[in-house]
């Protein structure tokens, strides 16, 4: 996430009642009525109930809940393909709530660019054609149409199928050429509502981590639903939680993780996988003891036994990390007089950074007979994660 905390898009008390009447459900919602019995008591249907929250220049926000909980229709209402009932939408500072109808097409043409779960490419252009559609509603200018898809159809990874159509290609490309659609026009803001949803759950793991990558560059800001609290979790800067039309949590993904503040956010919780979450850093401890290169084979022993183990990690002066030793090559170091153990390390030790997940290292310890060492960009040694240390980590699930 940017530290830009600009922002860019400001929804404050939306709220969405299917009717042109709406005002016996407006007003039982302020009495803090459910929406279930606002539909028995008024037949009315709401959407979206006295919704409000920021969306930060640079993010990746993902509103998530379960089918029904209104997520569409807030993404509709951001861009007013749905028509809020009551509350405002600032963009950029401007409200479009009262923008006139011809002047939204503009405002929504040049902000925003949307992808969705079904691709909605069109079967008889080419993907060039498909990406080149927003730039030509638009009415850019030929060459500089081409250009712009040209380009936006590399940064999806779709080169070379320019001439394609859409039904040659899978479900994976079909929806990054759609996202290359969005991308082309330039537009500052992304909705993507269930964009990955119809992939396969492998590819669509992909998505996210590309999408998460492009976003690294592009730093565009992106409204993005999931259902999926796995792929919020994979792309969110922060989450936010809906229930019945109404934000029940929102926070980073972790906060959601570790502080559910309802209920129904800790059964939504309960089915991930804490490891895909938790990271080294949280299972980070000092290394008990750690010998150095110009240590010689006794003293390296020495320190194995004072603190039980059966290998060190050995590191520079400067606690850049050199590698590692095992009491049997110590042993035999010192009966073959070698004086420094820094000739006799093993030097090819798997390592972590401090941001890796939990779930990424767990393969990495396996097998290792010491702990697995965290560094940081400079290779210097912060820290190691033990089996045990994981293990407490997990157990704990991230509560501090
Ligand atoms: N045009 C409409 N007329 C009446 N009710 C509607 C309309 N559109 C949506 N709703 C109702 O509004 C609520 C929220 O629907 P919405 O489509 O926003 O849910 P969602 O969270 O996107 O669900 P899903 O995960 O299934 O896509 C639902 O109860 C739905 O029945
Ligand atoms: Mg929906």
């Amino acid at each position: 996430m940017s530290d830009d905390r600009t922002v860019k898009i400001e929804v404050r008390n939306l709220s969405k009642v299917f009717s042109d009447s709406p005002e016996p459900a407006l007003e039982l919602l302020e009495q803090r009525v459910p929406k279930d019995e606002v539909l028995e008591r008024t037949g009315l249907a709401v959407g979206l109930d006295n919704v409000s929250f920021d969306l930060y220049q640079g993010e990746i926000l993902v509103v998530m809940g379960l089918s029904g909980s209104g997520k569409s229709t807030l993404i509709r209402c951001v861009n007013r393909l749905i028509e809020p009932t009551t509350g405002s939408i600032r963009v950029d500072g401007e409200d479009i709530t009262d923008v006139p109808r011809d002047e939204l097409l503009r405002l929504r043409r040049d902000k925003f660019g949307m992808v969705f779960q079904q691709f909605a490419l069109f079967p008889h252009r080419t993907i060039q054609g498909n990406v080149e559609y927003g730039l030509e509603v638009q009415k850019v200018e030929p060459a500089e149409r081409a250009e712009k898809a040209r380009r936006a159809i590399e940064q999806v990874g779709l080169a070379g199928w320019e001439d394609a159509y859409p039904n040659q290609l899978s479900g994976g490309m079909q929806q990054r050429a759609g996202l290359a659609r969005a991308l082309a026009v330039d537009a500052d803001i992304l909705l993507m509502d269930e964009a990955f949803s119809a992939l396969d759950p492998l590819i669509r793991r992909d998505m996210q981590h590309e999408l998460v990558a492009l976003q690294e560059k592009l730093q565009k800001t992106i409204l993005f639903i999931s259902h999926d609290l796995d792929e919020a979790l994979n792309i969110g800067d922060r989450i936010i939680l809906m229930k019945d039309g109404a934000i029940v949590q929102s926070g980073t993904p972790e906060e959601i993780l570790t502080r559910p503040a309802t209920e129904y956010v800790e059964r939504f919780v309960e089915n991930v996988d804490i490891s895909k979450v938790l990271t080294a850093e949280h299972a980070l401890h000092r290394a008990r003891a750690v010998a150095y290169c110009g240590d010689g084979p006794v003293t390296a022993l020495h320190k194995m036994k004072e603190e039980n183990l059966s290998a060190i990690l050995v590191v520079r002066t400067d606690f850049r990390l050199a590698g590692m030793i095992t009491a049997e090559d110590a042993d035999r170091a010192r009966r073959d007089g070698v004086d420094r153990i820094e000739s006799v390390l093993q030097t090819d030790l798997p390592t972590a950074t401090r941001d890796e997940h939990l779930h990424d290292l767990v393969n990495r310890l396996a097998g290792l007979s010491v702990p697995l060492p965290v560094v940081d960009a400079d290779h210097k040694l912060l820290g190691v994660v033990s089996k045990g240390g994981l293990l407490e980590a997990l157990a704990e699930g991230g509560s501090d």
